[in-house]
């Protein structure tokens, strides 16, 4: 018999208990210093600047709040001062730094620009001072195109706006999966029609096929459909600002007492981000429109919410779909992808 047998059957089975949520709390400090020691090193925060890749990400982040302002169907005209800011400075590192002016999310970064510009003078508004002077390239290049040019770039660009049609989404059901999962997009702003719930529910069916670490299937999806929950849970998420409330809220969560070993760690996150893309398809395939809310609030708000919707504490919160009737016609941002091979290493 090994020593840690032995012990187990001469201690009290109360004192053994103890003894192992001592050591679970030993490993696990250590699992999370490592992983707050890789988050702290690498990440792109402000103290970390300079790899290609943090300043990619910055970017990409940039774009993307600039693309959700162009999208606004109440269009705030002139709007981004800050975001603009803050592209110009790490698009300007990127070219210190020397790399590659014609990689797709430096593209992008131009391009975004350029859908603002092209926007404003669409709807005849003045191009705000702060992207005259600090895109000066961008702005003159969109002055010099046709309109049948700037057309052509607004549907080929990588950055900017597209346009998410019902229509096009009636035979969702009928699709292959390619088909289904290409045509999904983030839609923020909807139909006022009500939701019809059996059908979230159905979507909540399908999704149980997602697969989960030893099949635990820990995931737990809370339906709201009262809308003073609705907006009081999206003013506390902070990620919905300038859009009306949806009209079915879900929350996805994970509850933790599924789990059986400190190894289990990260689990909930893993499975239940694999449920949230699971249900996002099946709401596409059920012609339901969406859009996923990330859950990264400060401490005061997730608890706030936690006694907002009745969110015990055993479950971990992993995010929030928006969801609602497609408008006839609503503007999306592209949200540009990397080609696979940019993401993809082989060994062989
Ligand atoms: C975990 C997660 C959290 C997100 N949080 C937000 C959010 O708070 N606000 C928002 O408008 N979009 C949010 N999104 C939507 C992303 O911006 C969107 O998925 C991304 O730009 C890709 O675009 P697509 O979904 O249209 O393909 C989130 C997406 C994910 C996966």
């Amino acid at each position: 018999m090994g020593v840690k047998q032995r012990i187990k059957t001469i201690v009290p089975h109360r004192v053994w208990r103890v003894l192992q949520g001592c050591k679970a709390n030993m490993t696990l400090a250590s699992y999370y210093a490592g992983q707050r020691k890789r988050f702290l090193r690498f990440c792109a925060g402000q103290w970390n600047v300079g790899q290609s890749e943090q300043l990619r990400g910055t970017m990409v982040y940039y774009i993307h709040r600039i693309e959700k302002g162009l999208s606004h169907r109440r269009f705030r005209a002139g709007f981004g001062r800050s975001a603009f800011g803050e592209l110009r400075s790490v698009m300007d590192e990127w070219r210190e730094r020397d790399y590659p002016v014609d990689d797709v999310t430096y593209i992008a970064a131009r391009q975004v620009v350029r859908a603002y510009v092209r926007k404003h003078r669409a709807l005849e508004k003045p191009i705000p001072e702060f992207v005259g002077v600090w895109f000066a390239d961008e702005v003159a290049s969109v002055d010099i195109e046709s309109v049948e040019q700037a057309e052509k770039a607004d549907v080929a660009g990588n950055a900017g706006v597209k346009t998410v049609r019902a229509a096009d989404k009636r035979d969702n059901a009928s699709l292959d999966y390619a088909a289904l999962f290409a045509g999904r997009s983030s839609v923020r702003e909807y139909a006022e029609t009500p939701v019809d719930m059996g059908t979230v529910r159905k979507a909540v069916s399908m999704s149980m096929k997602t697969p989960s670490v030893c099949n635990r299937q820990a995931y737990r999806v809370l339906l709201i459909s009262n809308p003073k929950f609705i907006e009081q849970a999206l003013a506390l998420q902070g990620g919905w600002r300038g859009y009306d409330a949806p009209p079915v809220l879900a929350l996805i969560s994970v509850d933790v007492r599924s789990f059986v070993s400190v190894e289990e760690r990260n689990e909930p996150y893993i499975d239940g981000g694999l449920f949230a893309m699971a249900f996002l398809t099946a709401l596409e395939c059920e012609s339901l429109a969406a859009c996923p809310l990330n859950t990264m609030m400060r401490e005061k708000q997730e608890h706030e919410i936690r006694k907002l919707l009745g969110v015990p504490d055993y479950e971990t919160l992993i995010a929030f779909v928006a969801i609602g009737n497609f408008p006839e016609s609503i503007e999306s941002p592209v949200s540009f992808r990397y080609d696979a091979s940019v993401i993809t290493r082989e060994l062989n």
